[in-house]
């Protein structure tokens, strides 16, 4: 029963595809000198848990509020206190089901409704004449404005602005504005983006003066030719006015047309001009970019030159705010994103907070501004009903691409139109991109749900595979369903608006797709999936903060963890797998060639030249600092190449004196000056050559004449420093430490690219063949002259596969040949071969031990400072780095397989204040991780807050890893990262050292 005041009638459009009544035509928004008042600030708010208890009258300006809690607008109102006791409702995650019954354009009974009210009073300077109108920037999902008791109208369209006219009711005096809105609507239905769902009025709201004779909307046409280096600009308006440029002397009449000689505006040298369009009543700032964007010749061109998009898929979000941003957040996004040499931004899966685009222009991004749009979850049905195909829904659709549009179109980084996504086919979405067309003929249209790509200007794909990507690459891809549009879509550009899914430890296999996008030019680049993890910041009883994922608030329908597939952490930390793209993406590519002295610098932007950067270069023995300098690099265009000689600084460094080490030169671009998105010195790509490659490990430690007798005692075996288990052949101290010894390990904590996958995942093909339940049986342990020999088997329960596995341990004499700090060196040298049917592939190949946690501080020499796996380790150089354990850990918000470093020659553990630690080396380097757990505690915890630090530190190292692939959503391990059980020996020496 709806409250008895309430007429039903009144609240229908909750359940309309009408996108609603009422609502002002859709316009560019825009800053202007007319008067605005600012509405966000602490609000009246109650929320009723449904229709049926609403408050009668709420919207009266005497109604007493005063009983009501303050909310902030612009919030969600679920994100109130979310961190410890969530005041109004939780957030819920689903990716592509509905969280209600489908049945189109009906909503649950039980559907939250936030009523608002704040009362606000007019300026003194606000006019006598003119019309004030009121703007929401973005109300989730749908609402009802009153003003003074006057409904003023309704809207749908949650990422969307709707403007109201208030004029006739408002009073010189107090106003009272109160706005009804429903979590659940008919526009829920069109709002199925793979993200939480929250509720209310998330962004601002401001009432604006709109003076007599002043700009309505206009819309800036600014074009570039490249040829000529023109620029030509028209702005129309739906009033008479002038429009002035100052820097170029243009001061023409709206709707005229005027040419100059200008600068272009490109995502890489982002010119802006100021200027002013002046009516009679009002004047408005712009800032012009000038650019043109075509698809010609079978590419999408700015200027003419085609792009290579190296961009990221961006939601809004913050752990705390949800989808409400300061302007802070997003430049900070930004600016994060150019350091990290990301150059595009899809706006997944809907029109950002505008301010997000004036900085786009101002700093420099391409972007795929993208409709509000998504009806994944009719998938689940077979897409039967799904508005996209359906005529009662196209104006709801339409009407949501207008407002897209025309908001936008004064933006020079909006350089395409993208329908919405997942929203499968139908003649709704070809009448979005028809209209848009003739709008806008400037700006491409793009959408991925309709393969056939009858209706839009680019090819868009999704997490399509590197051999189905070369396919299309090379033009041989499979033809269109509908035969008649293979032609044309045959003679689209190609971008990958989704690919490398950044779900937890990865994505892997980055550089192979870069590799295809640099090599066929119909291939212009791809958008990772994505920014940022949605993670929700909460704490613990005990008052430690995690990230809530999908299930954390109870949600009886959700999709887990899901939504933590960013390049940063919800904090905005970035993620191993940001480090990776920007060095995938650099777009410097920097060669030496040792042997004739030189350095080769190709420039890959598309437009800048190498002026903004200076080159630095490196030469370090060992990770040791050896000499340092410029390298004098000419200013190489957008496409071309330059090769320098050394200079004789870094001939003599790379000379001097022989080293027992290994010596690396590393050539480094970095910012010259400070840009406004990173300050001078920050670099942007490096190389690094390996000029020595140092003095050869011993192959062997010397036996026979001085090396240590290896004594057996009881229980005990000692060998060197070592002190052997006699039953067991494990190693229990080496010196004065206590080391639980090294064992054959290939297990792994699955990361989410292991646990899911087209056609069945990595990690249950694992546990099926019992690798995360290993035996070991001990067959025999052998004391010999001078080393230890044990034998062992180390299989699943109820499987005859098997790793025969053999342990040989030899000594160094004490201050000999073997460890610094004049201890005695172990020698282990493993010996692996599988034996019966390996149908599945290892995880890892390697071993585990473990030493006391009070060996908390690691430095290494080998390739770091993060961490990396076979598919991921473009981004990790040569050097000598140092951590404590816990600074090792990556924090991924599902607990998985991280941290390993890789190409390890040495890695120390030792007490944070030094004293005696293990150092680890081996003729051959290998992979290590250290933690605080082992690997199944890190496998049986859902948080991080759930890993308990024990009293040890335990120790993976390995011969060999599988990739991490991108499976999670995507292609799985490319097959040259896949890792088979085979014949395998690997050798790792084992001291105890002082430091
Ligand atoms: C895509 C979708 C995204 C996201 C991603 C997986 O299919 O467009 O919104 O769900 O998959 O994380």
């Amino acid at each position: 029963m709806l409250s008895d005041r309430l007429d039903p009638a009144s609240l229908k459009y909750v359940e309309s595809r009408d996108p609603g009544q009422g609502r002002l035509a859709p316009r560019a928004r825009y800053r202007s000198d007319a008067v605005a008042l600012d509405l966000d600030g602490a609000w009246r708010f109650r929320l009723a848990d449904s229709l049926h208890d609403l408050t009668p009258d709420f919207e009266a300006p005497d109604h007493d509020d005063t009983g009501w809690e303050r909310l902030p607008v612009p919030s969600s109102w679920q994100m109130r206190d979310v961190a410890d006791a969530p005041r109004h409702g939780t957030p819920a995650y689903t990716n592509v089901v509905y969280p209600f019954p489908v049945d189109p354009p009906r909503v649950p009974d039980a559907n939250p409704t936030g009523e608002y009210r704040r009362e606000f009073t007019l300026p003194p300077e606000w006019p006598g004449t003119g019309r004030g109108v009121l703007r929401f920037e973005g109300v989730d999902s749908a609402f009802a404005v009153f003003l003074n008791g006057v409904r003023l109208g309704d809207g749908k369209g949650s990422r969307l602005p709707t403007e109201f006219d208030a004029t006739d009711v408002l009073r010189p005096g107090r106003n009272v504005l109160a706005v009804r809105v429903h979590q659940w609507s008919a526009g829920s239905y069109l709002e199925d983006q793979d993200m939480w769902w929250m509720s209310g009025i998330f962004r601002s709201v401001a009432l604006l003066h709109r003076p007599q004779d002043g700009v309505g909307d206009f819309f800036v046409h600014a074009d570039y030719d490249h040829l000529t280096g023109e620029g030509t600009l028209r702005v129309d308006a739906d009033a008479t006015g002038r429009v002035t440029v100052p820097e170029l002397g243009l001061d023409v009449a709206v709707g005229e047309r005027a040419t100059a000689p200008v600068g272009p505006w490109t995502a890489e040298t982002p010119r802006l001009y100021d200027a002013e369009l002046t009516t009679a009543g009002e004047r408005v700032r712009l800032r012009i970019g000038f650019r043109t964007v075509t698809v010609s010749g079978g590419l999408l061109r700015v200027n003419g030159t085609p792009l290579l998009l190296r961009g990221v898929n961006r939601h809004e979000w913050d752990p705390d705010t949800g989808r409400t941003l300061t302007v802070e957040t997003m430049r900070q996004d930004i600016e994060l994103m150019k350091r990290h040499n990301i150059n595009a931004v899809r706006t997944s899966h809907y029109p950002p907070d505008g301010r997000f685009l004036d900085l786009c222009d101002e700093l420099g991004l391409w972007v795929v501004d993208e409709c509000d749009l998504e009806t994944h979850g009719f998938h689940l049905n077979d897409w039967r009903g799904n508005p996209s195909a359906d005529p009662a829904w196209r104006e709801a659709l339409l009407d949501r691409m207008r407002r897209m549009v025309e908001r936008d179109k004064n933006h020079a980084g909006v350089i395409m139109w993208s329908l919405g996504n997942e929203s499968g086919t139908g003649d709704n979405l070809r009448a979005m991109a028809d209209w848009s067309h003739q709008r806008d003929p400037g700006r491409p249209v793009h959408y991925e749900g309709d393969w056939d790509s009858g209706y839009v200007d680019v090819y868009s794909r999704m997490y399509a595979d590197h051999a189905e990507t070369d396919r299309i690459g090379h033009g041989t891809e499979d033809p269109t369903t509908d035969p008649e549009l293979d032609e044309h879509r045959r003679s689209l550009p190609f971008i990958l608006c989704e690919y490398g899914h950044a779900m937890g430890n990865g994505p892997g296999g980055l550089s192979e797709y870069q590799r295809l996008f640099e090599q066929h030019p119909r291939l212009q680049g791809g958008f990772i999936w994505e920014w940022i993890d949605h993670g929700v910041r909460r704490r613990t009883p005990e008052g430690e903060e995690f990230f809530a994922y999908g299930g954390d608030f109870g949600e009886v329908v959700h999709d887990g963890n899901f939504v933590a597939d960013g390049l940063v952490f919800p904090d905005r930390t970035p993620s191993p797998g940001l480090i990776e793209y920007k060095k995938v993406v650099e777009p410097v590519a920097i060669r030496v060639d040792a042997a004739a002295r030189t350095v080769s610098v190709r420039n890959g932007l598309d437009f800048a030249g190498t002026g903004q950067l200076r080159f630095h270069w490196r030469v370090e023995d060992e990770g040791v600092p050896a000499g340092q300098g410029e390298l004098a690099v000419p200013v190489v265009a957008a496409g071309d190449s330059a090769v320098v000689s050394w200079p004789p600084e870094l001939s003599g460094a790379a000379d001097a004196g022989a080293v027992g080490a290994e010596r690396w030169l590393t050539v480094s671009a970095r910012l010259a000056k400070d840009e406004p998105w990173a300050p001078a010195g920050h670099e942007v790509a490096w190389f690094q050559a390996a000029l020595t490659t140092g003095a050869p490990a011993p192959s062997a430690i010397r036996s026979g004449a001085g090396a240590p007798a290896l004594r057996a005692d009881g229980a005990r075996i000692t060998l060197g420093d070592g002190v052997f288990d006699a039953r067991t052949g494990r190693l229990v101290r080496l010196g004065a430490l206590p080391v639980e010894g090294p064992r054959l390990d290939v297990w792994r904590a699955p990361t989410d690219n292991d646990l899911r996958g087209r056609r069945g995942s990595d990690a249950e093909k694992w546990r099926a063949a019992g690798l995360d339940r290993l035996e070991h049986k001990v067959l025999s342990v052998e004391p010999g002259d001078t080393g230890l020999t044990v034998t062992t088997r180390v299989a699943a329960a109820g499987s005859d596969a098997a790793l025969s596995a053999v342990y040989r341990w030899s000594a160094a004499p004490s201050g000999g040949d073997g460890g610094a700090g004049g201890a005695g060196r172990l020698r282990l040298t493993v010996e692996v071969r599988p034996a019966g049917v390996w149908d599945v592939t290892l995880p890892r190949l390697g071993l585990r031990a473990a030493v006391p946690a009070a060996l908390s501080a690691v430095s290494w020499f080998g390739a770091g400072p993060h961490e990396a796996y076979p598919d991921t380790r473009a981004a990790a150089r040569v050097g000598r780095f140092a951590s404590d354990v816990d600074g090792l850990q990556t924090p991924y918000l599902f607990p998985q397989e991280n941290g390993s470093r890789t190409d390890v020659r040495w890695v120390r553990l030792g007490p944070a204040g030094g004293g005696t630690g293990l150092r680890l080396s081996g003729p051959t380097p290998f992979s290590f991780a250290a933690r605080p757990w082992t690997s199944e505690e890190l496998d049986a915890a859902a948080h991080p807050t759930e890993l308990v630090r024990g009293d040890l530190v335990h120790l993976t190292l390995d011969a060999a890893r599988q990739g991490v692939g991108s499976a999670s959503c995507g292609p799985g391990v490319l097959p040259e990262y896949r890792l088979l059980a085979a014949p395998t020996v690997f050798t790792v020496d084992w001291a105890a050292e002082e430091a």
